[in-house]
């Protein structure tokens, strides 16, 4: 097996006397989608930021690329992030920015990092960034929206703005923290339709924690289920729907779901 992209040993976490993460072990390879999946409070966020190294662990390790994230200094911290793709909620777009400055954004950073010279050289750099976004926002349907500032748009096209920032700078690793949270579900077909196409295919991974299985279903190739803090279930959705375990399958089988819901007076003659 080729090295995992991000692996995660021992990894624990608490808030408080809280216990949030609790003795996570996970590798993850290049070229996949896997979904977190599990109850809210379960700890997914917190895990999904444990693996970005946007949060430090009690115990254990997280490994990007073979890098120990605890080993790093800032600068190789910040090489590190260039590779990665993150949507969490508390990182949303900039008001202050138009769409296509938000989009431009990553590569504008990545530009001042090469410290690219004066002149001819920034001008015509400038220009490839205006069309790579003007392209990244016709391939999330939005084409011609980069002067429209964010508080003109609706929920669903924030969200893939956000995807198109997260992704306009080939990342190597894609991290969606509930993408789909709040949308209509057709808005969040075209949100999961997105995340298919965006994933970095080649090299890359991408990790999407949402609650709506039924669109993961079809996406992701692997599922990991947590439940306080620890892993409940992994595999894939054949694994899931197998499972004896009756939390996982109240998770992934979608008929189990609907007959749970549906209370007994209802079926009975
Ligand atoms: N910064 C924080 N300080 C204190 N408690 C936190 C913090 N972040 C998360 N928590 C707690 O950790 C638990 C897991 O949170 P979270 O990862 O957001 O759950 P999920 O994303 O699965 O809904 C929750 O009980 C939450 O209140
Ligand atoms: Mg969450």
């Amino acid at each position: 097996m080729t090295a995992p992209i991000l692996a995660a040993r021992g990894l624990s976490k608490r808030f408080g006397s809280r216990q949030v993460i609790d003795g996570v072990e996970l590798a993850v390879a290049r070229g996949e989608i896997l979904g977190i999946v599990g109850p809210g409070g379960a700890g997914k966020t917190v895990l999904l930021k444990l693996l970005a190294g946007l949060i430090t662990p009690d115990e254990g390790t997280v490994h990007a690329f073979g890098h120990d994230f605890a080993q790093q200094g800032a600068d190789q911290r910040a090489a590190i992030w260039e590779r990665f793709g993150v949507l969490f909620q508390n990182y949303a777009l900039f008001d202050f920015m138009t769409v296509g400055e938000n989009i431009g954004f990553p590569l504008e950073q990545r530009r001042r990092g090469d410290e690219v010279g004066k002149g001819a050289a920034a001008l015509s750099r400038s220009a490839e960034i205006a069309a790579r976004v003007a392209e990244r926002l016709r391939e999330v349907d939005l084409p011609g929206t980069q002067h429209l500032y964010p508080n003109e748009l609706s929920g669903g096209m924030k969200k893939r703005v956000a995807l198109a920032r997260a992704t306009i700078a080939d990342a190597d690793v894609l991290l969606y923290d509930d993408p789909t949270a709040g949308l209509d579900p057709v808005t969040s077909s075209k949100i999961f339709a997105l995340i298919e196409r965006l994933h970095p295919a080649r090299t890359g991974l991408t990790i999407v924690v949402s609650h709506d299985i039924d669109r993961m279903l079809p996406v992701c190739q692997r599922f990991l289920l947590l439940d306080k803090g620890r892993i409940r279930f992994e595999g894939d959705r054949v694994a899931a729907e197998l499972s004896t375990d009756k939390m996982v399958r109240t998770f992934f089988d979608s008929s189990a779901r609907l007959s749970d819901a549906v209370p007994r007076a209802a079926v009975s003659p």
